[in-house]
């Protein structure tokens, strides 16, 4: 009998694609760690909570750090895109931005780099960003769901719901003033409504008591060019707002 084992084609150009995209993406998880004030696996020691107010009813419970939403995050499987992906693309930017955008889910790139925003579409959201002087780094960007879907099919209600925790906690962490949702899913979960893109941007809503501008997804305005007009328009309603801040 021939008893042979099958070992994989390490020399394979795929193999080596896939590898090398998971190398990144854990270093970029590593740096996103020591950021986030993680040091050799160790996290710093936090600080005690708050003491309650005399008459209050216990202690003033603290809000959840970004790396214990990451930590609770952790390797997940809580829906069905975790088989697909190659990273979780958690978020980046200012833990403490004044500004969050949101988008809607991950692409291949940024699967691959396990960063939002990071491909055709990030690179144009960098410019509507810095259109209203502000940086990447200023902000905060994270999306609805943190695995991209097959083909970058729209994401299904089954996984918006096993995600979208995972956002609202990092909101609670930010506690951002302004929020900007980019395009139908990230406007239509935030707000819980059914209403189109085109009639719910141009005008603040409220997320949590937070002001929140809906406007066209950046991927969507590559394919129409026609509608940055109205994205300008509403990236000045967020600068007027944010510059009174
Ligand atoms: N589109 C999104 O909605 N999010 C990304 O991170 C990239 C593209």
């Amino acid at each position: 009998m021939n008893f042979r084992i099958q070992t994989p084609a390490l020399d394979q150009p795929d193999f080596l694609l896939h590898l090398r995209a998971l190398v990144a993406g854990l270093r970029h998880y590593l740096e996103e760690e020591r950021a986030l004030g993680f040091e050799g696996w160790t996290k710093k020691s936090a600080p005690s909570p708050p003491m309650a107010p005399p008459g209050s009813q216990g202690p003033v419970v603290s809000p959840l750090s970004l790396e214990e939403v990451r930590r609770e995050l952790g390797d997940c499987r809580r829906c069905k895109l975790h088989s697909g992906r190659t990273n979780i693309v958690f978020g980046t930017g200012n833990p403490k931005a004044k500004l969050v955008f949101v988008g809607e889910g991950p692409g291949r790139d940024e699967d691959l780099q396990g960063k939002p925003f990071v491909g055709q579409a990030g690179q144009l959201l960098t410019k509507i960003i810095q259109a209203i002087q502000l940086t990447r780094e200023e902000v905060y960007i994270a999306n609805i769901i943190k695995c991209r879907p097959p083909g970058n099919r729209n994401p299904e209600p089954d996984e918006i719901q096993a995600c979208e925790p995972f956002l609202i906690k990092q909101l609670e962490v930010i506690r951002p003033k302004l929020i900007c949702a980019l395009g139908t899913f990230a406007a239509q979960t935030l707000l819980e409504t059914g209403e189109k893109i085109s009639l719910l941007r141009g005008r603040f809503h409220q997320y949590q008591g937070i002001p929140i501008m809906p406007t066209y997804h950046p991927a969507y305005l590559l394919r129409n060019p026609h509608f940055k007009r109205d994205v300008w328009e509403d990236m000045k309603k967020i600068k007027k707002e944010y510059e009174q801040l």
